[in-house]
């Protein structure tokens, strides 16, 4: 899945090919043949993000050139039929629109409504977060609507909508892991398997390469094994390298 690497690489792969490596995107993804993956999700750090989290960037400025940076090198690996999904801070989203038109075709601005959180009192409380939907080519691009069909609530009554569901909308109402202990394991920004579930589903067929730069704890990498995809995974921190490793049964 690799181009030859100068250096060995801290990494454990399975049966399938699926790899997971320890280290830096900036490093590992040059490695990755042009446009090889079919899909690649982009859960960077965030500007705000402190505390648990080193990842303090200097300016917006810097950090947009981070982000600028990684979406070059994804359109680089990204296959011709290949879709991106970049998810970013309420703050940053109007920048990064911007800069994401430069090399894609935007085909949503998805809204994760997450709910949960603490309550400010002299504003309202932050319950969304944008997530960008990105094709390189908008007439040509894996787009698998029956798997991820929704049941309409006039479907019982209404007998000319399909039973099997309509598109889900693009405000997407799922639950962050607070509370769910079950799901939750000791990274500050998990997302839940049920938005990867969704974001796999619609752009990737069995045995597709899912590319995930900023791996976490891993729930894009779960997913993808569930789901019968192929995934590289890159994850900087050993800490939620090892917490992905364990999550991904390796
Ligand atoms: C927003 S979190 C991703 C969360 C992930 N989607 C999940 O469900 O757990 C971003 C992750 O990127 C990692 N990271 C930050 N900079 C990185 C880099 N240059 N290369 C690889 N990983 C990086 C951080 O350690 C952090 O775990």
């Amino acid at each position: 899945m690799l181009k030859n690497a100068q250096t060995p690489l801290l990494h454990i792969a399975d049966v399938s090919g699926s790899a997971l490596f320890q280290g830096d995107c900036f490093d590992i993804m040059p490695l990755i043949p042009d446009k090889s993956v079919q899909l690649i999700i982009l859960d960077p750090p965030y500007f705000e993000v402190k505390g648990d989290f080193d990842f303090v960037f200097e300016s917006e400025t810097q950090y947009l050139e981070f982000i600028e940076s990684v979406i070059i090198e994804s359109k680089r690996a990204l296959k011709q039929d290949g879709s991106l999904f970049l998810y970013c801070s309420q703050e940053m989203g109007a920048y990064i629109d911007l800069m994401l038109r430069k090399y894609f075709a935007i085909k949503n601005r998805l809204i994760w409504y997450r709910s949960g959180g603490v309550s400010p009192r002299k504003k309202f409380k932050v319950s969304h977060e944008p997530l960008f939907y990105c094709v390189n080519d908008i007439d040509n691009h894996t787009w698998n609507l029956d798997d991820i069909r929704v049941k309409s609530i006039y479907a019982d009554k209404d007998k000319r909508l399909n039973p099997l569901g309509k598109s889900p909308d693009d405000v997407w109402y799922i639950p962050n892991l607070v509370g769910r202990k079950s799901e939750k394991v000791d990274h500050p920004t998990q997302k839940p398997l049920e938005i990867c579930d969704r974001i796999i589903k619609c752009s990737t067929n069995e045995n597709d390469i899912v590319l995930i730069p900023f791996a976490g704890s891993g729930s894009e990498l779960v997913k993808s094994k569930e789901l019968n995809r192929k995934f590289i995974g890159i994850e900087k921190e050993p800490k939620y390298y090892e917490i992905a490793c364990q999550r991904c049964g390796f």
